[in-house]
Parts: C-alpha cells; structure tokens; sequence
C-alpha cells in the first residue's frame, strides 16, 4: 500500500490565456488531496471516493498510467480523501490525477521523474476534459509557486517561500469551468481580435507580475492584480459576487484583488499589507462572501507512508504466545501490544556489518539508521518467514540465514519481540527505494564512533538488536 497526497492550487495571474498557450502564475496551497493504492487480486479496479461522485478521473488517471508508465496488469483498490473536493474551484480533479499517478509509480516502484508523472496526470485530465491547460496538474506535481505555459512548455519555480500575502474569498457560487472555457473559445471564433488583445495584454501584466513576485514587491503585484481583472470583467467572466468581493477587499485596504480561475464564481484572491489582513477578511465576510485560510507555496505531489495501517500483526503475551491479532496501526499505538518482528544482520567478508538508512516515509523512525533488514510478522507468518520476506523485498537478495537472538523491545511508543538472523553476504543488492534510503558496510569499532559522534543516528528497535547480538 502506498498512500500519497497532492496541493490543490490557485491561478495568481494568467487565466484563459494559459488555455491558448499564454504563460500563467499559479501556487500550490496546503490543502491536500490524499490517495491510497494497493494492489489486489484479480484485474479490477475498485474506487472508493466518499466525497466524489464523479470516479472519472481516478479511471482516467489509472488508465493512462497503466499505458504510460508501463503499469502492471493487476487488481487495483484506490481510495481518495479530500478536504476540498469540488468546492472553492482548488482543483480537485487536477489534484487526484497527479496523486494517482504518483501513487502507481511508488506502488510498482516505477522510476518515473516528475516530468513524467505530470505529462502522463495531465493526458489522463485531458481524456475527461480536453480544453485545459494543465496549470492545476502541474501545481499538483511540481508544488511551490510556478510560471507555467499549456503542457509544461514553460516550468519555471518561483522561489519565494511562502510568504505572498493572500487572503482568498469564497463566494459561494460554483463556478462551471466546462462551460465558461467552451464560452470563452466561442467568443474567440467570433472576436479574435479582441480576444486576441486582451490575451497579449495579460501576457505583458504576467511577465511584470512574475518579475514583481520575484522581487516580493507584494504592492506592484496587487495593482497588475488590479489590471489582470479588468481584462477577465472584459473578457466577460466576472460576476457581480466577484466584483462585491473584491471591491470589499479593496476598500478595506488591499494592495489589488482579482478572482481566481475560470470566474462567474469560485474564489477571489486579493494581495494585502500584514497590518490590513484582519478588516481585509471582515470586509469580505460582510459582503456576503467566507474567507478560506490557505498556505501558498505548498509541497507538490508527495508520498506520505507506505505503510499500511490496517495490515494484521500477530500480538504475543511476554512468553511470545500469541494472544491474538491486531492491525498495525493499533499495535504502533499502544506499547501494551507486544507483536512479533523479525531482523536479518548481514556480515560482508571482512567482517563489516550491514546497515540500512530508514526512507523517509516510514511511519516509525522515519530516516533514522537500522540493521541490515527487518519488518513485522503478519498473521500466520513466521519469525524465519518474515525475516527472509523483508530481505527479499528491502534488499533484493534471498541467501541463507540462521537463527541467533530474540529479545523483548519496550519502546516508547511500541513493544515487540524481535528475532534476529544472521547471513554473511557481500552484495550487490538492490534496495527498494520507497522502504529504504540506502544500505552501506560498517566496521563495527567505527560504527561505535559514529553512534557517539552523531554521525550515524540509529533508530532505538535496531540499538538494542545490536546490543543483544553483541555488536554494540
Ligand atoms: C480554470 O481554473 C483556469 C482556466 O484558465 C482553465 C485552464 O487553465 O485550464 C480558465
């Protein structure tokens, strides 16, 4: 199971142009879709999405990864958890596409960069809605605050933390992005040429707007925020709902104000002195508007644990009798469960003992330094079983073990009786890089000098297996 999230996103400056190929600036916020992928029996693909009707774009996104990446021909279960799903226009569906491929990549281990994952996320969105530009998918992957033009021709990140000053106002209509494109690219047949200024005249203020982001000149960029919206109220896709907002905003204070995405509803965002931002977000709730408290600059598509909660481990009494079985998650949440795990200590020929720097995924010890290779024993498995599993997954090697020493953890946050084996191996191996972060051979005199320098950091489970072994 891998479980992955991805940031909805705000349009800063740029929309409908960015569909005919123009530049856009858009940031990624801190409200984040989650996915979870695990493979199953069978050839089916099982969606459970409470909050979303629409399971399109999860088959989409599947459908194209498979086709893209090279994805296995296997049962899937993919579950999607979203805190904004179609509400305030954050783009969810973008958002979903980038979490999904992402999460087939990770769960197939497919070395995929981000280039890939977003042109294979923003094919599978284009399946389902073709007049898109993309900037959503590419927030989605890439996070941070970017200029972007249609297909990632343009994808330059924007290094400025996350300190534009917004405030973001709801105002409660549902904007129909469908429609309005299809409006738009109407109007363009109709008037070209007017449609073709005003597209060449937001070009101009988004390369003035990317230079003043640059330079944080938050005033410069609220007054092109300013200009940007007169050319979208032009365009003909401003509301009286947005226009009530944001000249709220703007009498109370703001730098400049402009809506966010397709308009005719969604969200407004406006630029504003710190010193402004209360009476800015009191003024937009009076007119009739709810002010929705986002982070810019958030982290693209990222992967938050490939472990999975809900797996079975076997729990033992202090003999190491099994009592019964309990999911992991429960197991990790109180140290009064006492479950089975299982180690192998890998010697090269010198006598140099096998480490393995923890991913960064991990939910326990996360980045931290163990032995050579270890993992839990599920139901119905044995110590020896989970041992040589672990080994032949983590490490990709399967060589022979023996048994040496169990003993009884007591951790701060879990207890378990760990068996170590014993193999004398000089590798290669071939890590999994979504387990571990990387293996390495240590001289077991030096690696007490590590330890005590700090160097090497080891998570507490694996001192005391080195302990009990007598390596430490
Ligand atoms: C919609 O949020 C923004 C548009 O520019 C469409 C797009 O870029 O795909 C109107």
């Amino acid at each position: 199971m891998v479980k992955v999230s991805a940031p909805g996103k705000l349009m800063l400056m740029g929309e409908h142009a960015v569909v005919y190929g123009y530049p856009c600036l858009v940031t990624a916020i801190d409200r984040r879709l989650m996915v979870e992928a695990d493979k199953t029996d069978g050839n089916g693909l099982v969606i459970v999405a409470p909050q979303s009707k629409d399971t399109t774009i999860v088959e989409a996104a599947v459908a194209m990864a498979k086709d893209r990446l090279g994805i296995p021909r296997t049962g899937l279960r993919i579950s999607t958890q979203s805190p904004f799903t179609g509400v305030y226009g954050f783009g969810s569906s973008s958002a979903t596409a980038a979490a999904v491929v992402s999460a087939l990549s990770a769960l197939f281990r497919i070395k995929a960069d981000t280039k890939a994952i977003f042109t294979t996320a923003y094919e599978a969105v284009s399946s389902v809605q073709p007049m898109n530009s993309g900037f959503d998918v590419a927030a989605g992957v890439f996070g941070a605050t970017l200029s972007y033009a249609k297909g990632g021709t343009v994808l330059e990140v924007l290094e400025q933390g996350n300190t534009l000053p917004l405030v973001v106002g709801y105002t409660r209509v549902k904007a129909n992005t469908t429609q309005i494109v299809a409006e738009i690219a109407e109007k363009k047949k109709r008037f070209p040429e007017k449609v073709g200024r005003i597209f060449s005249a937001i070009e101009k203020l988004v390369g003035e707007g990317k230079a003043s982001l640059q330079k944080k000149d938050w005033q410069r960029l609220g007054t092109l925020f300013g200009f940007n919206q007169d050319y979208l109220r032009d365009l003909g896709v401003s509301s009286e709902e947005l226009e009530n907002l944001i000249a709220a905003a703007r009498n109370a204070g703001a730098f400049g104000a402009k809506l966010s995405g397709a308009g005719r509803g969604d969200c407004m965002i406006a630029l504003v002195p710190d010193d402004k931002r209360t009476a800015v977000e009191t003024a937009i709730t009076q007119a009739g508007g709810e002010v929705v408290r986002v982070l810019p600059h958030a982290q693209g598509a990222r992967l938050e644990t490939t472990d999975d909660q809900s797996e079975l481990f076997v729990v033992v009494d202090k003999n190491d009798s099994v009592i019964g079985y309990r999911t992991r998650g429960e197991c990790h949440s109180d140290r009064n469960r006492i479950h089975r795990a299982a180690g192998v200590i890998i010697f090269d020929s010198s006598g140099r003992v096998l480490l393995q720097k923890r991913s960064l995924t991990k939910d326990i010890s996360p980045g931290v330094w163990g032995i050579s290779t270890a993992g839990h024993v599920r139901k119905g498995k044995s110590y020896e079983e989970t041992a040589r599993r672990e080994m032949q997954e983590e490490l990709g090697i399967s060589v022979p073990i023996t048994f040496w020493k169990k003993h009884l953890y007591e951790g701060e946050r879990e207890s378990e009786f760990d068996a170590a084996f014993r193999a004398d191996y000089d590798g290669p191996f071939t890590v999994d890089p979504i387990e571990v972060d990387r293996v390495e051979f240590f001289d077991p005199r030096e690696l007490k000098f590590k330890i005590a320098s700090g160097e090497v950091i080891l998570d507490p489970c694996a001192k005391r297996t080195l302990e009990v072994v007598g390596i430490l």
